[in-house]
C-alpha cells in the first residue's frame, strides 16, 4: 500500500498486483456486466484485507490438540459498512466474505446529472451505529459532493472514525472531502487524472452504478 504523501495526506493507494490486475479489467469497456459485478467484489475482498491492517489485536491463549498456542484476536469497536447506493452495493459482499460480523448501514444518493449536486433518497444505519467503527463504500469518488453528503449524515450520528474506501479517485474529490474532514483516510485502486465536463473520472471507468447493474 502506497500513501500519496506529495501532494495528499491520507490517501491510501492500494497497489497489491491482483488488485490492480483486477482494476484493469473493471476499467474496460468490453468487461460486461456479470463480469464486472464480480470482478467489483472480488476487488472490494482484497481492499478489505488493506484496509483492516490497522485493527488492534489483544493477545489469546488458544488450546490447541498439543499445547497453548500466544495468539492474538481482533478487538476494539465493531464495524460498520455503508455502501452509497447504488454502486457502493457493488462493494459489500467482497467485504463482509472477510468482515462476515459487520453490519450495514445503506445511503442513498444520486448525483443530478444538472446541478451535479447530490440528492439524498435514503438512509437507514444499524441502530448501534454510534459504538462502530464505519468503512463507507463507493467506487467513485468525482467531485466528492456525494462522499461529503453520506459523512454528513454520519457524523450527525456522532461516529468517531470514518475510513472512504473508492476504486477510482479524482484529486477534484479528494480535495472536496478531505477539505470537509480532513481527519478521513481514504482508500482507492487508482488515481486518476481529473474530471470531464459531466464530471466523470478521465480515464476512470465510466458509470459504475450503470455498469454494475447493467443499466445501461
Ligand atoms: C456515482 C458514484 C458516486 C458518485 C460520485 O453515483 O457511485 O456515488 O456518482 O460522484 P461525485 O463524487 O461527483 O458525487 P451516481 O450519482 O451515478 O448514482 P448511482 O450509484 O445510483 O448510479
Ligand atoms: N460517477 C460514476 O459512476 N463515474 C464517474 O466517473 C463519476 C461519477
Amino acid at each position: 500500500m502506497s500513501e500519496v504523501n506529495q501532494k495528499f495526506d491520507g490517501v491510501f493507494v492500494l497497489d497489491h498486483p491482483l488488485i490492480q490486475h483486477k482494476l484493469a479489467l473493471l476499467r474496460d469497456k468490453n468487461t460486461n456486466t456479470k463480469e464486472f459485478r464480480e470482478l467489483l467484489s472480488e476487488v472490494a475482498m482484497l481492499m478489505a484485507y488493506e484496509v483492516t491492517r490497522d485493527l488492534p489485536l489483544r493477545p489469546v491463549d488458544v488450546e490447541t490438540p498439543i499445547g497453548t498456542a500466544h495468539c492474538q484476536m481482533i478487538e476494539g469497536k465493531k464495524l460498520a459498512l455503508v455502501p452509497i447506493l447504488r454502486a457502493g452495493l457493488g462493494m459489500v459482499d467482497g467485504m463482509t466474505n472477510l468482515i462476515p460480523m459487520a453490519k450495514i448501514g445503506h445511503i442513498g444518493l444520486y448525483r443530478d446529472p444538472k446541478t451535479l449536486e447530490p440528492v439524498e433518497y435514503y438512509c437507514k444505519l444499524p441502530d448501534d451505529i454510534e459504538n462502530r467503527d464505519v468503512i463507507l463504500l463507493d467506487p467513485m469518488l468525482a467531485t466528492g459532493g456525494s462522499a461529503a453528503a453520506a459523512v454528513s449524515f454520519l457524523k450527525k450520528r456522532k461516529i468517531e472514525h470514518i475510513k472512504f474506501v473508492c476504486l477510482v479517485a479524482a484529486p477534484e474529490g479528494i480535495t472536496r472531502l478531505h477539505e470537509d474532514y480532513p481527519e478521513i483516510p481514504i482508500y482507492c485502486a487508482g488515481l486518476d487524472g481529473g474530471l470531464n465536463d459531466h464530471a466523470y473520472i478521465v480515464p476512470g471507468l465510466g458509470d459504475a452504478g450503470d455498469r454494475l447493474f447493467g443499466t445501461k
